[in-house]
């Protein structure tokens, strides 16, 4: 249907555009970590996630044709520092994409500690992504979202997905363009396993070194790294084979071990970097003991102290309750498998 002309010229201000999206951050059971390319962030390896159903990111992105910079704020404080920095290169982005030069006022709202190994920038990137696409008026589908969002965070281009996902890391040795084009992220096809993670943060404070300094450092320092990257390969095909089939005791084997690896390239590196903590043993102790007494749980731990218990849903109390048992001074959630990154309408649903 062709829309009426109107007599008047809109001025830009009456074309400012807005949209708001929520995501979920998601914690990787095979790893990403290590890039390829630092601009691009395109990783050496491909990388699996469950998206969670806590600790949502709601951001609103405002297109202000009167502004002359972007205006940012997290959790109602202006961003500074390297958060702001992020944000705003990541609006040029979307600015070039679109071909509008409007800055905007961002809006974002974080339920999960910020710095603290819990992925807010996976939640953080795909809700600004969804958002800021839909302000400024692109019309890209989950893939093209996927990437998007990628070149916010790279574990960000898997929330862009409930359940599980796979974040392809896109052939090597290509053009910039057909590397970008084939690093994003999909659904995994799973039978179902009925997962929970147990959360333990043992410390939500935000950590010392940042997980882009501490991977660029494994990468060019630790004699760890190739050997692990090989391997992850291999663990990836095992955990699309054990999601496929249902079993979640494979599932979580190959999980701990791909973390485990993860930390190990850390720990070689030079100089090293730990990010596990006397707290985190005691955890991985008591996931042991578990196991002991016939109880499936498996723990991952991301750039930070904090567990993740997998385990089936059913066994998820009896898990938080001996992990608290454990950490009395942590906090303790058990989350399930969560939806991906959507636009809220304007009644916020
Ligand atoms: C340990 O996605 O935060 O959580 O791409 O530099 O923003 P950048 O890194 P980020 O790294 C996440 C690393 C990890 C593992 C994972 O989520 O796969």
């Amino acid at each position: 249907m062709r829309r009426e002309q109107s007599t008047t010229v809109p001025r830009p201000r009456d074309t400012a555009r807005s949209a708001t999206a929520v995501a979920h951050p998601n914690i990787a059971l095979i790893k990403y970590w290590g890039k390829r390319d630092e601009r691009l962030i395109l990783p050496w390896t491909d990388s699996l996630s469950m998206t969670l159903d806590v600790f949502p990111t709601t951001t609103r992105v405002r297109l202000d044709p009167d502004a002359a910079h972007d205006a940012v704020t997290l959790n109602g404080e202006p961003a500074t520092g390297e958060a702001g920095r992020r944000i705003t290169a990541f609006l040029e982005l979307v600015r070039e994409l679109s071909g509008l030069s409007q800055r905007a006022v961002v809006d974002t709202r974080n339920t999960v500690p910020t710095g603290a190994g819990l992925a807010s920038s996976a939640s953080g990137f795909a809700a600004l992504a969804v958002a800021a696409a839909a302000a400024y008026g692109i019309d890209l589908d989950a893939t093209a979202l996927s990437r998007l969002a990628r070149r916010g965070s790279g574990s960000a281009s898997r929330s862009l997905f409930g359940g599980f996902a796979v974040w392809h890391a896109g052939p090597e040795g290509a053009t910039d363009a057909e590397a970008d084009l084939g690093s994003y992220a999909e659904p995994v096809p799973t039978a179902d396993i009925d997962p929970a993670l147990v959360i333990a943060v043992v410390n939500a404070g935000p950590k010392a070194v940042s997980s882009r300094e501490a991977m660029r450092r494994t990468v060019d320092t630790s004699p760890l790294y190739r050997p692990w990257a090989a391997s992850s390969k291999d663990d990836l095909v095992d955990m699309r084979a054990a999601l496929g089939r249902g079993d979640l005791a494979a599932v979580g084997e190959i999980a701990e071990r791909n973390a485990l690896g993860m930390h190990a390239t850390m720990l070689a590196a030079r100089p090293a970097v730990r990010y596990l903590s006397s707290a985190t043993v005691t955890v991985l102790d008591r996931v042991l003991q578990l196991r002991r007494d016939a109880v499936p749980a498996y723990a991952t731990m991301d750039a930070g102290p904090n567990v993740k218990v997998l385990c089936h849903r059913a066994d998820a109390e009896r898990v938080a309750d001996a992990v608290r048992d454990a950490v009395p001074d942590g906090t303790v959630l058990v989350a399930g498998p969560g939806r991906g990154a959507h636009l809220l309408d304007e009644g916020g649903r």
